[in-house]
């Protein structure tokens, strides 16, 4: 179960504040997802995990650069409204650029926690990876089921412990004091027990999606690396980021040019009651 107060120190609530501050982190995933293998990707998947009618009305909470609707506005059904909010006004800015021209979507700054809308307002609402990095998970399940009209959807993501574990584990090689798994329960992750929901939900699914990334681009791996494991429980990585390269360049040269990056990713759907 996870400890859903208002758990999240200051230290861990600063880091994220600066690391959501700019979209750096996030352009890095964006360049990673061609590399996937699996013929559905993760957007893709998702669509089809989410009962969408014509006209119907979705928001997105921690919408960041905007991606996921850049690959999946084609496949919409038609009429549907979209509103993308996110707490960082640097992520609402980029995800205006990404969709110029595509579905003509609302944006606003909002946070999840407390959300401007007045009433009920939406079929459905997505978080994509968004909710680990909320203080007050409850909150935001409240602020959801709050905006959601009776019988709509929430649909949530959430990471595996085993999310991209390939950089994990390269960097366990590279030093001792670089240990993976990290120890620690994390606050939300597949592994995880049911979150608490309001009680306003019901029906909950979890389903999975894995895809192998066969990554060509050792400078990528290497920032993605340093960008995913340069935090709260891992010391400053930066000072290693040259052996690092090394290891992943012999790695990449004994595997035909390729870095093998696995991404395990789990979708909770909940009906609001
Ligand atoms: C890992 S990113 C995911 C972004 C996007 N959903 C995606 O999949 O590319 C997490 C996002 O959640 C946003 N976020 C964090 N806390 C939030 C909050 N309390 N309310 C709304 N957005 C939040 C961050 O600014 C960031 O854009």
């Amino acid at each position: 179960m996870i400890d859903d107060k208002n758990d999240m120190d200051e230290r861990s609530r600063e880091f994220l504040k600066d690391r959501f501050g700019t979209t750096k982190n996030l352009e890095l995933l964006d360049r990673l997802s061609p590399f996937g293998t699996n013929p559905e990707s993760w957007p893709l998947w998702v669509l089809r995990h989410l009962p969408l009618k014509p006209h119907d009305a979705i928001l997105e909470v921690g919408c960041g650069t905007g991606r996921f609707w850049a690959e999946v506005s084609p496949h919409l059904p038609v009429g549907v409204r979209i509103c993308l909010t996110d707490v960082s006004p640097a992520m609402v800015f980029a995800a205006r650029k990404t969709m110029a021209g595509e579905h003509d979507p609302d944006f606003l700054v909002d946070d999840v926690e407390s959300l401007c809308f007045k009433g009920v307002c939406f079929d459905a609402v997505f978080a994509n990876h968004v909710l680990h990095a909320v203080p007050n998970i409850s909150a935001a399940f409240a602020e959801i089921s709050r905006v959601l009209k009776p019988g709509g959807i929430m649909i949530f993501s959430v990471m595996s412990n085993e999310h991209m574990r390939e950089l994990g584990v390269a960097l366990a090689e590279l030093h001792p004091k670089f240990v993976y798994p990290t120890s620690g329960v994390r606050r939300l992750s597949l592994e995880c027990d049911k979150p608490e929901l309001s009680a306003r939900f019901h029906t909950v699914r979890v389903n999975t999606h894995v895809d192998v990334l066969e990554v060509s681009d050792k400078d990528l791996i290497v920032d993605t690396a340093l960008s995913i494991f340069n935090g709260i429980k891992y010391p400053d990585l930066s000072p290693y980021a040259g052996d690092f390269k090394k290891l992943v360049l012999s790695r990449m040269q004994k595997n035909d040019g390729i870095f093998h990056l696995t991404t395990k990713n789990g979708l909770y759907t909940c009906r609001r009651i």
